[in-house]
């Protein structure tokens, strides 16, 4: 595959360092072997998230020198709040900080002990601020999903089979049904308008609050617009408004497609719901014309989640994603297949057979690329989720920052990725040293088996 043409100009840079092999050695081991503890500057080409790490536009840049700091009312909430009305197309518009501040916010209102959270997929901070409320909670991906190699699309769908299953066995115990789209842990995989109609339907059915986790809802649209029937004609953005039309909440880091570096909010049509939401955004994140965020984020979003909509942009996103899919995937690594939107997942557990899985074959990989290239990545499979759910797939994800990266860094992760399959016997897996009680991955230390 050819690689997208970038429908953008660079106007300011940012130089990367290099550093040796020795260097690399000595900062894994003091990092504990968790690439989280690295500092940037020893980062060759940063994969470990697309979150908050892409480049901002010239409008976003103007638009920041708007920025109305005022503690209530400020004019930049009025455009942040024009800007998700029309977007989302939901009346009621509360800014948060971040994703996982607005995650915090609707778990503490919807859930107690005991009660039942299903999901497409749970992303990472998402499952842990629903069991912080005591929630229990079931992952329904579809079976499709299972066989991560097949060329079938919409592989983030939920499993509607099993997830009426739940909802007539466990009933009233069953508060809410959080679909997350793109599909995060489940390969970054796409979700089709029709699997969030069907959910919607046993939502109702079943009186379920549905929650979609908005944070690529662009990229996913973008699929949509490609590959399910009906939609080739539709804008990206009526798409988009189309799918969140089935949430009674909707919940967003604009640190993904709010093209962002920080920010997030909550949108409703539930007049009484997002009081209650407003009520723990003033004790957890501030007033609710700024909710955690400076008046310049606020404007910065409002132009990004605009531009998020702009098909050219997100041809040549997915495009960049695919080609260093591509690329891995002819030279024999397990990829999962087709590329979602955000990154190339590798399932490490197939390419590093040698590895036990209570050894962290991806933690390994993951280490593997820093030592070679200086590449940073993250493990999502037993590392991440071992310790609390159940875990399917050994990913690491190397996640594309948007707008970020050109040809050159991709085709430099290819190489080292080359070097990497021809000496991967030598990889070694690693064991726990220090683990924290709650999202594991962020503060483990490890070390590698002798
Ligand atoms: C699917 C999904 N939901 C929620 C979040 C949390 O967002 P934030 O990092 O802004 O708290 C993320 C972050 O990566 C995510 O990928």
């Amino acid at each position: 595959m050819d690689y997208p043409f970038e429908p953008f100009k660079i106007k300011m840079v940012e130089p990367i360092y290099m550093t040796t092999r020795e260097e690399r050695e000595r900062i894994l081991k003091d990092a504990g072997y968790n690439l989280f503890n690295v500092k940037s500057r020893y980062i060759t080409v940063d994969l470990l998230t697309d979150s908050g790490t892409g480049s901002m536009s010239q409008f976003q840049w103007a638009g920041i020198m708007q920025g109305d700091e005022s503690y209530a009312g400020a004019s930049s909430f009025e455009r942040f709040e024009e800007a998700v009305k029309k977007f989302t197309g939901k009346k009621f518009v509360i800014p948060t900080h971040q994703g996982r501040a607005a995650e915090k916010i609707i778990a503490h209102v919807l859930l107690d002990k005991g009660d039942i959270a299903i999901s497409n997929t749970f992303f990472d901070t998402t499952g842990a601020n629903f069991q912080y409320q005591g929630a229990i909670l079931y992952d329904l991906p579809s079976p499709e999903s299972k066989n991560i190699f097949s060329e079938k699309m919409f592989k983030g769908n939920m499993d509607l089979d099993r997830l009426e299953k739940i909802l007539k066995e466990e009933g009233k115990k069953v508060k809410v049904i959080t679909m997350t789209l793109t599909n995060n842990t489940a390969g970054g995989q796409p979700v089709s308008v029709s699997n969030v109609k069907s959910v919607r339907e046993l939502a109702t059915k079943y009186g379920v609050l549905l929650h979609i986790d908005a944070c690529r809802i662009s990229e996913n649209s973008y699929f949509v617009k490609m590959y399910e029937p009906g939609f080739d004609n539709k804008s990206i953005g009526e798409i988009v408004k189309e799918t969140l039309s089935h949430a009674d909440i909707v919940t967003m880091s604009a640190k993904k497609d709010g093209l962002v570096n920080i920010g997030g909010f909550i949108a409703t049509d539930h007049e009484e719901l997002s009081m209650r939401f407003k009520e723990m955004l003033i004790l957890w994140e501030g007033f609710p014309t700024y909710g955690g965020l400076a008046g310049r984020d606020l404007e910065a979003i409002a132009i990004g989640l605009m531009e998020s909509l702009d098909e050219d942009y997100l041809k040549y996103r997915i495009q960049q994603v695919r080609y260093l899919g591509e690329k891995f995937r002819n030279m024999g690594i397990p990829v999962m297949w087709p590329t979602g939107g955000h990154a190339v997942y590798v399932e490490a557990s197939r390419f590093l057979p040698h590895i036990k899985r209570e050894n962290f074959p991806g933690q390994a990989l993951v280490v593997a690329l820093y030592l070679e290239g200086g590449i940073r990545t993250t493990e999502i499979g037993s590392l991440m989720f071992g310790a609390d759910r159940d875990v399917e797939h050994e990913f690491v994800r190397f996640a594309i920052p948007r707008r970020v990266y050109t040809r050159s860094h991709l085709d430099y992760v290819v190489k080292v990725m080359e070097t990497i399959s021809e000496t991967k016997a030598h990889i070694k897996g690693l064991t726990i040293e220090y683990e924290p009680p709650f999202l594991r991955h962020f503060l483990v230390r490890l070390k590698p088996l002798a």
